[in-house]
């Protein structure tokens, strides 16, 4: 047996100990065969290293093809002349926003954010719909992900969010300036702690936990409503108290950062890490339903609805190897539609072990 650095797991690898949480439950038992979505789960609780055993790969399913001729709806949607359109005024977005942004951080509080709302705006309109929106950014994702385009990331889906739970038009605009703004501290923490590829050390790690406060900061003498301010200083805070810098509660965090908490871990998962590929929609929805207690109820069942409903119909593969198509959604188990292969339906719900790994 061996000990190994959780970025350099891969699938297959058998654990020869049992992982603790940091309170001490049991995250997986000894032999546990690790799948993507456990090594995820080991990087979400900051476990840095394992035990496993030298040379054991288990017996996980590969990713088996679609029939000669397919092609998937990734690669389908990546082929549209919509897409190459979103894709090229993401990237003018993204730059617009980096130049205006590093005037704001220098101090210039005189800086007029609806100018960086216009293409935002324009891009949410080029989408036609929102779920052709969280299609085309699902898509967009690769390994630059630089704090701009997460931020413009975070922007949209934060619009759409408030859309989805039927906010005014002036609640949706300052959603959309909360999410946009919400990680400007970060830019006012040294470039090579933000990009470092590797672990944080300690030090590290609490110079970052100060972009909320920093964030804060910058923005507290600028035009702009009080939601956006608090959403940049409390979107790390956390409905239960674990969050961070205040470790405050519910009822005292500003509804605004409970919307861009949703949005913003979302992005992170969905997005690809130097350490892993970008995680499947359902394994961030399964992992966001064992959190609940963190997030506000009420949105992020709204937001976890829609997103699912985005994939109604949609071609999956689960982890047995199997693939088949998304035909009901089980309301009380996002994560866990039913899936029609061939002529059977499985409940994934009623089937602990088997999970969509994919959307194909
Ligand atoms: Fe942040
Ligand atoms: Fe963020």
């Amino acid at each position: 047996m061996k000990k190994i650095i959780t970025k350099e797991l891969v699938p297959g690898m058998v654990l020869a100990d049992a992982v603790l949480t940091p309170k001490s439950n049991i995250l997986f038992e000894k032999g546990t065969i690790l799948t993507q979505k456990d090594i995820a789960k080991l990087t979400f609780y900051s476990i840095d290293e394992v035990l496993v055993h030298d040379n054991e790969i288990g017996e996980i399913m590969t990713i088996s093809s679609l029939p000669d001729g397919q092609i998937t709806a990734s690669e389908r949607i990546k082929q549209t002349k919509e897409f190459q359109i979103f894709k090229a005024d993401f990237e003018k977005c993204a730059e617009k926003f980096k130049n205006e942004i590093s005037d704001l951080v220098a101090g210039n509080k005189e800086f007029d954010y609806k100018r960086l709302l216009a293409p935002i705006y324009e891009l949410l309109q080029k989408g036609q719909t929102n779920s052709a929106v969280f299609e085309m950014l699902n898509n967009l994702r690769n390994y630059d992900d630089a704090t701009y385009t997460h931020c413009i990331n975070v922007a949209l889906a934060s619009n759409i969010l408030a859309q989805w739970l039927r906010w005014s038009k002036e609640e949706i605009e300052t959603a959309t300036l909360s999410g946009l703004f919400h990680d400007i501290g970060k830019l006012a923490i040294p470039e090579d702690i933000i990009t470092k590829p590797g672990k944080l050390t300690s030090s590290e790690y609490s110079i970052v936990k100060t972009h909320p406060q920093k964030g804060f900061d910058v923005l507290k003498n600028v035009t702009i409503s009080i939601h956006v301010k608090n959403a940049a200083l409390m979107h790390h805070e956390r409905c239960d108290g674990t969050g961070y810098p205040g470790g405050l509660k519910a009822p005292q965090i500003d509804r605004y950062a409970k919307l861009v908490s949703i949005t913003d871990v979302y992005d992170a998962m969905t997005s690809a890490r130097y350490y892993r590929a970008p995680l499947c929609p359902f394994i961030a929805i399964s992992m966001f339903e064992e959190d609940l207690q963190k997030y506000d109820t009420e949105m992020m069942l709204c937001f976890l609805e829609n997103i699912v409903n985005t994939y109604m119909l949609n071609t999956v593969l689960l982890n047995t190897g199997e693939v088949g198509e998304i035909v009901f959604i089980n309301r009380n188990y996002l994560s866990r539609p039913t899936i029609k292969i061939k002529n059977d339906y499985i409940d994934l719900s009623k089937c602990p072990g088997v999970y969509i790994q994919e959307i194909l």
